[in-house]
This record gives structure tokens, C-alpha cells and sequence, in this order.
């Protein structure tokens, strides 16, 4: 039956390539005029003033960019505002009785909560006044290692109203992942949770925080822990750990000015995964950020104050800082947040709350889609999904099959679909469909937004013809993007911009900004992401480091040698696979492949976790030593084996081949 609707479905949609903007999606868009592209391409940078003009600033900018020190950009420079001002306090005359936050717990027995913009602003003006007693300052780098709960965002907001920039990480990283992250920023400050609910179960967390404390190398002054499971299970507070609880009462009715930051100071960082073991800390600053998640939030997300917008996405992505919490919280409409998964009690739980809550937009990503479309459409069959305007998607490529199911059966073909490319390092989206003015075509993530100029460039740095691939770039700066990574300008320059800068030059035509993807080009300037060139995997929509999978499988007893390489996956997109040499006198078992894996998610997380483990005497390595990973993922995927002449051990590679056949 759901073959044959899929089959159907498949017929009638397949040979379409392009999707017209549904009508009554355009009479009421953000943007619905092309002439933005042109206008922002004759303005640009001023083209920029109109992102900064969706913020309060308590000291106009003076310039809109200055570029005289390329790659260290600065926008909005001599402006002065705050985000958390932004977010809360300049909507309370018009939206203090409205949700800012309606927070859906994961237990349906239990109640869910509504935080008005005049609650929300009081909590973090009372957990600000609470921080800053604990005696958090000015550039204090505060760490969150929370799941979804609402007072991760509070936490957020009541940084940004001290000017102190916060660190989240993401609740399912490892404690050692935790204790990397707290080391790198010198983070004297965390903010967590005793725990959440997953699946139905309550889950720990603090033991994992207080393990991951440990390993922090400095001092830290203070932890604070939030109480999301009651009495479900006996945590230890040490005397530097408070009840967040306890915190707020404390500060009941505080009030604390917001700091006027300058819109060139740090908002926050964020660690993410590079080639190398160790995460950069991507930078992000006040005026330019959020300048460019409110503007994108406006102008492709299409939101409006009266919106009930919900983002699936963790808050402790970058996805979540910018379009659960920043980008629609300057706009003052209402976020949803979601603690759980979508699978729990039933598979129609986000259709179930789409519905409850008359949900404006559904912004998620293809794995969750492809998953989605797997479990069948009696589960969003079963519910009323008509308030929704527009679905958008983000973190890896979508294939036009998952488009075409989510606009059929999440979209009744009646919405427009955005595919946003963009990165943690681009601080919001770059590479989408103006949803009001453009054709959408499934697969291709579109033009670059207006103001933007990217283009995909072939090694000597020329633009390919339409239909060649090369890597995609980014030709001229924009307001989102990271500053720096933090405390390591020199990575800075290396990761991102010598592959096709020349970094001698001070003039910023000379400078090219490169993300690490490929891609191509269609003849309508459209662009299809192609997926990353470098050593990093997505699974799941996460950004995940080989080297750094590899550096914790070499940490595992035995283990000689390893190679990590990412293998398709239906559901996924990616998924882990490893190659594994054990030294000598260890035996590549069961119980080995239980250590691997047991070793590579105390160093990075479950998210990380093998989907297969193959043990062999050699890799295959070229003469000069490198390993060729080519080989290792068509192996994989099960793909006809490539070019093996250039190896010093042709012979491995059948061996291996025939291994995992065998599997
Ligand atoms: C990498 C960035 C952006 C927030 C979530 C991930 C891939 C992202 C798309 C898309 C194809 C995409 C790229 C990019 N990616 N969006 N729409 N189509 N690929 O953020 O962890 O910084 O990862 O995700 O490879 O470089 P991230």
C-alpha cells in the first residue's frame, strides 16, 4: 500500500525539476520581489543596512564594513547594542503577554510549558543577576552542556545581557568532549542539567558533567545544575554547585541593564569538528551575527511576529543558536523547542505537535526526513498539518526523492521547501531559495542569497561552466560570518582562506573564503552542495572529524592502526566505518570491536559511534605512506573498486573487500 502511494507519488512528481512558489505562499512573503538580487549587488555593502536595521543598536554603527584588514573583517563597526535587548526587551510593549518559547517536554503526561516574553525576559534578567553574583564578568566564556530544556536558552540570553559569550556543548558529546571544550576556552563557568528524557527514560547527565570536570585543567568557580528529572535519581552537589532553582528565587524580581556590547565583541562560540583532533572555536560577535540570523530569519524562513515557528533541531548546534533562539527571538515571534525524539511515544509525535500548536514552519533536516519517509505516511496522515506555510531543510544534501515525499506529504504541495546551505562557521544561511521569489529545484540548494557572492571554482580558482563540479567558495564577506577562531588567528587564516587567498595581500578581492564543500552549477546559478573535500563526515546532519574518531580508536588498547572513513548510509546520509589494525597479540573480536566502540563514545559521543568495525593486517597505503581512503570508502559502499596501481599493497584490498562481504 505505501509502496504503491510511493510509487504513485514517484510518477507524477519525478520528471518535475523545478517547483513554482506556491501562490498563496507568495501574496504574503517577507520578500517577494526579485529585484532584491540586483539591489543588494549595486548596494552591497550597504545592501547590509537593511539586516542591521532589524536590530535596536544603543549606539548607531559608523561603518558598514571595514575591510581594510582582511581576512579580520569587522561589521557594524562603532555600533553598540545587546542581543539579549534584542531578543526580550524591545518586545515586551507589543508581545509581553505572547509566547516567545513554547516548550514541549519529551513525557506526554506531563504538563508543557509557555514562556511569555515578559517571563522569559524576567527568568534571565533573574539568572543574569544570579551569574553575575557568582561573579561572572564582562568576556567571561561561560559553558552550557544542556539538552532541550528551556533554560538553556535562558542561560544563553542571560549571558548576552552581562556580555558574557557562552560556550554550548552539545549534551550528547562525551564528558571528555565537555573537558576539550572547557580546556580550549579557559571557561571557568558551567551550566547544567541533572538530566533529560530520552526514549521514555529518564537519562543522567550531571555524572557525565562531573566527569567531564575532571578532566578540566584549571579551576572552575562555579557549576550550575538545573533540575529537569526531580527526585528520579541522587546527584552529588559540591560546594561550587548551585540548584538553578535556588539561583532564581534568590534573584526573584532582579533587574539587570543589558550591557551595550559593541557589535564587534563576542557574542559566543562554538567548537566544531575540523580535520585535525582538536575542534576549532568558532567565533561569532554581537552586530554581525545577529544582524545576519534576524535578517535571514525574515527573509527566508519568512517569519512573522504572529508566527508559531519550530525548528527540530538541538540548541546545541549551531542550527539551534541561530533559528531556535537568536534569528526568531530578534523578530519576536514564538520558537518551539522539543526535548525528545520524533519516534517517542509514536512516530507522529512532531506531526502531533505541529498540530497541536498550529506550527507556522517546519524547519528540520533530510536525515530526519529520510527516516520519516521510511516509517510511512500513516503518521503524518493522522494529523492536520494545514497550518503550516513553509518547510526547509538543513545540514547535508537532500535527495530529490526525501523533497519530493516532504512536499507532498508534510507540505500538501503547498509549501515552499527551502534547502539552506550554510555552516557553523557562516553564523547563518548562505546558499537557499528566497522562498517567495524562486523556483525551488529538489537536490539543489539554489542561488546564493542576494548580497552574497559565492561561486564554485576549479583549482586555479576560475568559475567551472554550468554542470562541473568544483569547490564552492565564498568571494566577499558578510555580516554572519566567524571572525576568528578563538584564541588562534594563524588556524584561522590555514583552515579557511589560503587554499585560494593570497594571504601577502591586504586587499580583500585577494581573499576567498573556502568552506570545504564541492559542488556545482546549473545555467540558473543554481548550486548543488556536493558534500565536504576534507577528512570531516557528516552523520546525521553532524559534523564529525575522521582524525578525531581515529585518535580515539588509537586510545583503545590494542589498537595498532586505524582509518576512518564515512560510508553511505539510507537514513544517515553518512555513517562511520573503521578500519583497524590490532598490535600484536590482540585479537580483532568481539570484544575488541566492543572496546573501539565503547572508546570512540567516551571520547566523542554516541553520535560517533562505528557503524562498522573491520579488522585487517595493512591498509592500503600509497608508496609514499598516505592511506588511501578513496579506496576504503568504496569499500563501504560496496562501490566497483578504484584505481589500485599506485598502491605499495594492491593485495589488501580484495582481502579487505572480501572481509566485509563476509560481515
Ligand atoms: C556542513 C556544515 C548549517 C547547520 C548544520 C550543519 C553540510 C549544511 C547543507 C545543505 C548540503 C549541507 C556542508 C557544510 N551542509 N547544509 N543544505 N546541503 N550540505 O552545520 O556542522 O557546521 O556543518 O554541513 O557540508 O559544510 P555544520
Amino acid at each position: 500500500m505505501q509502496e504503491e502511494q510511493d510509487v504513485e507519488l514517484e510518477a507524477r512528481l519525478e520528471d518535475r525539476e523545478r517547483f513554482e512558489p506556491p501562490e498563496s505562499f507568495v501574496e504574503q512573503a517577507n520578500v517577494s520581489d526579485e529585484s532584491i538580487y540586483e539591489a543588494f549587488d549595486e548596494e552591497w555593502p550597504e545592501c547590509w543596512e537593511q539586516a542591521a536595521d532589524l536590530l535596536d543598536w544603543d549606539e548607531e554603527y559608523e561603518t558598514v564594513l571595514d575591510d581594510s584588514n582582511p581576512p579580520f573583517y569587522e561589521w557594524f563597526t562603532g555600533g553598540e547594542l545587546n542581543a539579549s535587548a534584542n531578543c526580550l526587551d524591545r518586545h515586551l510593549e507589543d508581545r509581553g503577554d505572547e509566547a516567545a518559547i513554547e516548550w514541549v517536554g519529551e513525557p506526554t503526561d506531563e504538563e508543557n510549558r509557555t514562556y511569555t516574553y515578559e517571563q522569559l525576559h524576567r527568568e534571565v534578567n533573574e539568572f543574569a543577576a544570579a551569574l553575575r553574583d557568582m561573579g561572572v564578568g564582562e568576556d567571561d566564556v561561560v559553558t552550557m552542556y544542556m539538552p532541550m530544556v528551556p533554560e538553556l536558552p535562558i542561560a544563553m540570553l542571560a549571558c548576552a545581557r552581562i556580555g558574557a559569550p557562552h560556550s554550548v556543548v552539545f549534551a550528547g558529546f562525551s564528558a571528555d568532549a565537555l573537558a576539550t571544550r572547557m580546556n580550549a576556552a579557559d571557561s571557568e563557568y558551567l551550566v547544567t542539567c541533572d538530566g533529560y528524557y530520552r526514549r521514555g527514560d529518564p537519562l543522567e547527565h550531571k555524572a557525565k558533567a562531573d566527569e567531564g570536570l575532571e578532566g578540566v585543567e584549571h579551576e572552575v568557580s562555579d557549576v550550575v545544575v538545573v533540575d529537569r528529572l526531580g527526585d528520579t535519581y541522587d546527584h552529588p552537589m559540591a560546594e561550587t554547585h548551585h540548584d538553578y532553582g535556588d539561583l532564581v528565587a534568590d534573584h526573584e524580581g532582579a533587574e539587570v541593564e543589558p550591557v551595550a556590547r559593541d557589535a564587534e565583541d563576542m557574542l559566543f562560540l562554538m567548537y566544531t569538528s575540523g580535520t585535525t583532533g582538536q575542534p576549532k572555536g568558532v567565533k561569532h560577535t554581537t552586530g554581525g551575527y545577529l544582524a545576519w540570523t534576524a535578517w535571514t530569519s525574515q527573509a527566508v524562513l519568512d517569519i512573522k511576529p504572529e508566527d508559531t515557528y519550530f525548528c527540530s533541531a538541538d540548541i546545541g548546534w549551531i542550527t539551534g543558536h541561530s533559528y531556535i533562539v537568536y534569528g526568531p527571538l530578534a523578530l519576536g515571534t514564538t520558537t518551539m523547542m522539543y526535548e525528545g525524539t520524533p519516534d517517542h511515544p509514536e512516530r507522529d509525535r512532531l506531526w502531533e505537535i505541529i498540530e497541536e500548536y498550529e506550527a507556522t514552519q517546519l524547519y528540520t533536516a533530510p536525515t530526519a526526513i529520510r527516516a520519516f519517509m521510511k516509517w510511512g505516511t500513516e503518521f503524518p496522515d493522522k494529523h492536520d498539518l494545514s497550518s503550516l506555510r513553509l518547510l526547509g531543510t538543513v545540514g547535508e544534501p537532500i535527495n530529490p526523492r526525501a523533497w519530493k515525499w516532504y512536499y507532498k506529504h508534510i507540505g500538501d504541495e503547498s509549501c515552499p521547501i527551502i534547502d539552506t546551505w550554510w555552516q557553523t562557521e557562516t553564523g547563518g544561511m548562505m546558499v537557499t531559495t528566497l522562498p517567495g521569489v524562486k523556483d525551488m529545484k529538489p537536490g539543489s540548494a539554489g542561488p546564493p542569497l542576494p548580497g552574497l557572492d559565492v561561486q564554485v571554482i576549479n583549482p586555479s580558482g576560475e568559475e567551472v561552466e554550468a554542470g562541473q563540479a568544483g569547490h564552492l567558495t565564498v568571494q566577499k564577506p558578510w555580516p554572519g560570518m566567524l571572525r576568528t577562531l578563538y584564541n588562534n588567528d594563524e588556524r584561522y587564516i590555514e583552515e579557511y582562506w589560503a587554499e585560494y587567498s593570497d594571504t601577502d595581500s591586504d586587499d580583500p578581492e585577494d581573499w576567498v573564503y573556502f568552506p570545504e564543500d564541492g559542488a556545482k552549477i546549473d545555467e540558473d546559478g543554481y548550486i548543488t552542495v556536493l558534500g565536504r573535500v576534507d577528512d570531516v563526515l557528516n552523520v546525521s546532519g553532524h559534523r564529525l572529524g575522521t582524525m578525531e574518531i581515529e585518535s580515539a580508536i588509537v586510545g583503545v588498547e590494542g589498537v595498532a592502526e586505524a582509518a576512518v572513513v564515512g560510508g553511505n548510509h539510507e537514513v544517515k546520509g553518512e555513517a562511520v566505518y573503521t578500519y583497524v589494525i590490532t598490535e600484536d597479540g590482540y585479537e580483532g573480536d568481539d570484544e575488541m570491536r566492543d572496546r573501539i566502540v565503547e572508546g570512540v563514545e567516551d571520547a566523542i559521543g554516541p553520535i560517533a559511534r562505528p557503524e562498522a568495525v573491520v579488522f585487517t593486517p595493512e591498509l592500503p597505503k600509497t608508496r609514499s605512506g598516505k592511506i588511501m581512503r578513496r579506496l576504503l570508502e568504496d569499500i563501504a559502499n560496496g562501490d566497483e573498486l578504484g584505481n589500485t596501481s599506485t598502491l605499495r599493497n594492491p593485495d589488501i584490498v580484495s582481502e579487505i573487500e572480501a572481509k566485509v562481504s563476509d560481515d
